[in-house]
């Protein structure tokens, strides 16, 4: 009962992240789209330019004052709730799924580390990240922009090695995701809010603004225009095991920054110059070559070149070949023909206490994500998948709960590339 509560918790919780995170990027997209193409050309007076622009069969005409109107209007609407509510929806989100079960979403399996101790981690370097970040940005650095930029790149795909190396895939992903998050959410609520409160308490007073107020607030509002394509890749990646199941998660988490980050730099820069259209597809041929070094190598177990005797082999190489192997009732000799029946028992002791129609496990009250191996026959037709996500990568089982061995996995890889027959 409790499992199906706490579905219904992520489920709510995701799905107001989702529409507040689409109202704050959607928002800040179409403020950076309307400054890129203000018609500035005679401009009215005290107007850096103006807009005019149809939608839902209104016409709108949008007018961009260079600092202020004559007279400050009664309702100014300020842009903020939308970051925070994404923020605080998206903490949450982390409780509910990972720091709820620390053992099975959080942790890499056979990492020795108290979930809580993993947790502090989580959250410890969400802060330390944004005070990092912060004072980075304020130190010299800060004056070139481009360096800044490489040094943020560096440092946030060094976390994301770091996290790969104690968390799993999907939350060592979603901490990179959750550090950049906050950075975002920081920095509208650290140093962009601060900064317009001053300027228009500066208009109201007819004092001059502090002058460095806007220009921060400028660094800190590009940064978040170029980290939203990589954020949003992070949010769906958990659907994607080929990118996080790798053991070089991090690595192609970078590749796939770096094509977001090309992408997002020609859209801001598309208005006065083509000169980044090849970003496009740079972008689009990078995504292809990624798709080819994630690509699941054939199986080739790693018992099978110890275990397979050359043709005349001498008792020894032969009893070194088997003591090679450690002890494990479920394995055949590679070169065998697998015994389903093995298979099956396998699959039934590390998959089916989740992915069964009725799951013995108490985390969960319905199969995960459907996918249920109760029979032969639904072990043979899902046999892509098994490959894939138990036998290709290692992300089942869930945090390794049920303690399947390496072993086992080649089994299941040879019964796969055997053509995953179920007939006895
Ligand atoms: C502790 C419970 C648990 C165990 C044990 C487990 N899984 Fe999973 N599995 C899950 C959860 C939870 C998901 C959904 C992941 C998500 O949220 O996307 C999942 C998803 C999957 C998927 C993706 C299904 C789809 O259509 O998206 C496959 C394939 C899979 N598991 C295979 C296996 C195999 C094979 C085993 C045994 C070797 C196994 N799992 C053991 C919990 C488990």
């Amino acid at each position: 009962m409790e499992a199906h509560f706490t579905e219904w918790l992520n489920l709510s919780i995701r799905w107001v992240h989702m529409i507040v995170g689409i109202a704050w990027i959607g928002a800040s997209f179409y403020f950076v789209w309307l400054e890129n193409n203000l018609d500035r050309r005679n401009p009215r007076d005290g107007l850096s330019g103006d807009l005019w622009a149809i939608h839902g069969g209104g016409i709108y005409h949008l007018e961009k004052y260079k600092l202020a109107p004559p007279k400050m209007p009664e309702n100014l609407h300020w842009f903020k709730w939308e970051a925070y509510s994404t923020w605080l929806s998206g903490v949450a989100l982390l409780l509910v799924v990972y720091y709820l079960n620390p053992s099975l979403y959080l942790l890499k399996p056979g990492v020795d580390l108290a979930p809580s101790a993993a947790i502090a981690i989580g959250l410890g370097s969400i802060v330390a990240s944004y005070l990092i970040y912060h004072l980075l940005c304020d130190s010299p650095l800060g004056k070139r922009p481009a360096l800044l930029g490489a040094v943020l790149f560096v440092t946030i795909i060094a976390a994301a090695y770091g996290f790969s190396q104690i968390f799993s895939g999907r939350a060592a992903y979603i901490h990179v995701g959750a550090i950049i998050g906050s950075i975002m959410v920081g920095n509208v609520f650290f140093t962009i809010m601060p900064a317009q409160r001053a300027l228009v308490k500066a208009i109201e007073t007819h004092t001059t603004p502090d002058p460095s107020l806007p220009a921060k607030g400028l660094l800190r509002s590009r940064h978040n225009n170029y980290f939203t394509l990589p954020v949003l890749f992070i949010m769906i990646s958990n659907h994607f095991p080929s990118t996080y199941g790798s053991p070089y998660n991090w690595l192609i988490l970078a590749g796939i920054a770096v094509l977001a980050v090309l992408v997002r730099h020609y859209f801001n820069t598309r208005h006065n110059s083509q000169r980044f259209a090849w970003a496009l597809p740079a972008a689009a041929l990078g995504m292809v070559c990624l798709a080819y070094v994630t690509k699941p190598t054939p199986h080739t177990p790693a018992t099978a070149a110890q275990a397979q005797p050359p043709a005349i082999a001498s008792a020894a190489t032969a009893e070194q070949a088997a003591s090679a192997q450690p002890a494990e009732p479920a394995a055949t000799p590679p070169t065998d023909t697998v015994d389903f029946a093995q298979v099956e028992q396998v699959i039934h002791t590390r998959c089916s206490v989740c992915h069964s129609a009725n799951p013995t496990s108490p985390l969960f009250s319905a199969a995960p994500a459907g996918f249920m191996l109760d029979t032969p026959e639904q072990m043979q037709t899902q046999a892509a998948k098994i490959q894939a996500q138990a036998v290709a990568s290692q992300i089942m089982p869930l945090g390794n709960i049920t303690q399947m061995t390496q072993d086992e996995r080649d089994l299941i890889g040879r019964w796969i590339a055997q053509g995953a027959h179920i007939a006895r």
